[in-house]
């Protein structure tokens, strides 16, 4: 499969990344200029924004599927009050250029998160408080806007909501009808995920499913 990964120097984005040339996609990765990324020989690493309409337009030729790990930077990572230093509609709009830019019967899967839009309602209170109350609060709202925007779309779209993530190996991934303070799914096992979910492996029974360990 011709992939286009968007987001590929993240966390998710690197694995989505190793796994997909390991499965035998011919990869595609879409990287900013200033950021430092290694990959594996057969990747074609484009540098440039995912905000121009015009570089999204050139990559999407030819490519079956794309799969976004794009999410908000902020100053420190680890502190959920620090600034946020990426622009606050990123995963929108580039979402919103990608459904625009896309044909009808191709796939995206994108990462948003537990926690957002209706499933607020089934998230632990710590979540909830930070959402309400740090820079989680705008990440999250971006999030939303973006999966509104691919609910209004006809493309074959996934927005995956994973609950805490950490770096641990792949192991078996599980849907869940809520985001319980402890649960946990490892950044290897999303982008495992997301990876099913393109070549048609894993069909979940909602396009936002929360996924856990
Ligand atoms: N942390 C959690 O527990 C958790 C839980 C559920 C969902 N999520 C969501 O999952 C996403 C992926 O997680 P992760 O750990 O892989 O995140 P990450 O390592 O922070 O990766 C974020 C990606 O977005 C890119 N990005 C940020 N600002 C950008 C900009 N202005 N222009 C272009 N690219 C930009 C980054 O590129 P650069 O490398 O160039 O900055 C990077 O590739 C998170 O961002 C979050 O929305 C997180």
């Amino acid at each position: 499969m011709n992939l286009l990964v968007l987001g590929a120097s993240g966390g998710c984005g690197i694995e989505v990344v190793s796994q997909a040339v390991t499965r035998g996609h011919n990869v595609t990765a879409v990287v900013r200029e200033t950021t430092f990324f290694e990959a594996p020989e057969e990747v074609k690493v484009i540098r440039g924004s995912v905000l121009s309409e015009q570089l999204l337009e050139e990559v999407i030729d030819g490519k079956d599927a794309v799969i976004s790990c794009l999410g908000l930077n902020r100053k420190n990572k680890l502190n959920p009050w620090s600034e946020i230093i990426s622009p606050k509609n990123l995963t929108s709009e580039a979402v919103g250029l990608l459904i625009n830019l896309m044909k009808q019967d191709k796939s995206l899967a994108v990462i948003s998160a537990a926690g957002v839009a209706e499933s607020f309602a089934r998230t632990n209170p710590l979540l909830k408080f930070l959402i309400r109350r740090s820079s989680l609060g705008p990440a999250y709202s971006d999030l939303e806007k973006m999966e509104k925007a691919l609910k209004g779309s006809s493309l074959n779209w996934y927005a995956i909501r994973p609950v805490t993530l950490t770096d641990f190996k792949i192991k078996e991934v599980k849907t869940a009808d809520s985001y319980s303070l402890f649960s946990m799914i490892s950044r290897p096992s999303v982008a495992k995920y997301l990876l099913d979910i393109i070549e048609g492996v894993e069909q979940p029974d909602t396009r936002t499913p929360i996924i856990k360990n």
